[in-house]
């Protein structure tokens, strides 16, 4: 049997509570981790909550978290790319969300895992797969940000913006981003060029004053007016890329530009390079903020006012390998 945070059906926090489960079995080409950290994200609660029930398949009792670091206890068949004792982190989410990383004991694909950066710590470590694979999906894979484009990232300040800023950095972009006035040095520590307090200033005017002929690339963190609100930055043929909302395709077509919104997917390849990006010193952790898992109703007040800087991770053990 393994301690979990189970939830028995959707609701407030109330309903993550530790139990005693019994320890998942990992099938063929999956890996069986000893859960270090599970990094917490907004999608957590929002699962939580039922606000994403009609949209993913879920069976009770669930255990939520898709972000962990650990390492490996056992293989299932076929798997060939790591083995017993590896310190491995992933974004594990799977088709029916059930078995999560809130839990001492999780399987996950190993075709979405990677072995954990050696300069990091299993904290630091579990708040990078989902955040920064959003970031690298939706700024390369969609977006196909370019050296010397202009990208203006809104929600710098949030797990995913502060890789979103590192990598566009990383590949020679400026960056503009937006935060309250307080984040602003984190913000220029992690490369932005450009940092708006959007509740003070008008993002909208500001980018249009320093950018007049348009920017290249919005990577939206935000949704709703904000979203709606950066069609009019871009340039002609520009790319609005949206993590919260479906942006309208009308308006899109109206301004000539592509837009979309983009699901996260797990990808072990990608995170194996955010990996080498890591230990090169390209990019850096975000800062984490550690909680022990039996106070995960506490990291979910705190991630669901979104206010956060950096990560916040829960502690579920201590790595049992040395660094
Ligand atoms: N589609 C996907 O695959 C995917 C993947 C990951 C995340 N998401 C979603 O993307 C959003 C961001 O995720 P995250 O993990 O980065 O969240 P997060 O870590 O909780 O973001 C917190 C930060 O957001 C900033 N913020 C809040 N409202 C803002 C606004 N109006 N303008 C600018 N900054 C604002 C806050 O800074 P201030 O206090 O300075 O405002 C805070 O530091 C969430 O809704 C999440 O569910 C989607």
């Amino acid at each position: 049997m393994m301690k979990a945070m189970v939830m028995r059906q959707f609701g407030g926090i109330e309903e993550l509570r530790m139990e005693n489960v019994a320890v998942p079995t990992p099938g063929e080409g999956e890996l069986l981790l000893k859960t270090s950290y599970a990094g917490v994200n907004p999608v957590d609660w929002k699962i939580r909550e039922g606000f994403l029930a009609s949209a993913l398949p879920h069976e009770f009792p669930l255990i939520l978290g898709w972000d962990v670091a650990g390492t490996v206890l056992s293989v299932g068949e076929g798997v060939s790319q790591f083995s017993v004792g590896d310190r491995v982190y992933a974004y594990t989410r799977k088709p029916t969300v059930q078995w999560g990383t809130y839990a001492e004991f999780v399987t996950v694909s190993e075709s979405a895992a990677a072995l954990t950066p050696h300069t990091l710590t299993d904290a630091q470590a579990a708040g990078v797969p989902l955040t920064a694979l959003t970031a690298w999906q939706g700024l390369f894979d969609f977006a196909q940000l370019k050296a010397k484009q202009v990208v203006l990232i809104h929600a710098g300040a949030g797990g995913v913006g502060g890789f979103a800023i590192q990598f566009a950095k990383s590949m020679g972009a400026t960056v503009i981003t937006t935060a309250t006035k307080a984040k602003h040095p984190y913000l220029v520590d992690l490369g932005a060029d450009i940092v708006i307090d959007y509740s003070t200033e008008d993002f909208a005017q500001q980018v249009r004053e320093l950018y007049p002929e348009g920017i290249d690339v919005v990577f939206d963190g935000v949704g709703g007016t904000t979203l709606a609100r950066s069609f009019d930055l871009l340039k002609p043929k520009g790319v609005l890329v949206s993590i919260v909302d479906t942006p309208d395709v009308t308006v899109a077509q109206e301004k000539n530009v592509k837009a979309g919104f983009v699901f996260v997917a797990p990808n072990g390849a990608q995170l194996a390079h955010i990996s080498a990006l890591l230990d090169s010193h390209t990019v850096k952790a975000l800062p984490v903020e550690i909680l022990p898992l039996v106070r995960a109703q506490e990291a979910h007040v705190k991630s669901q006012s979104h206010r956060t800087v950096g990560k916040m991770v829960l502690e579920v053990a201590i790595p049992c390998v040395s660094m």
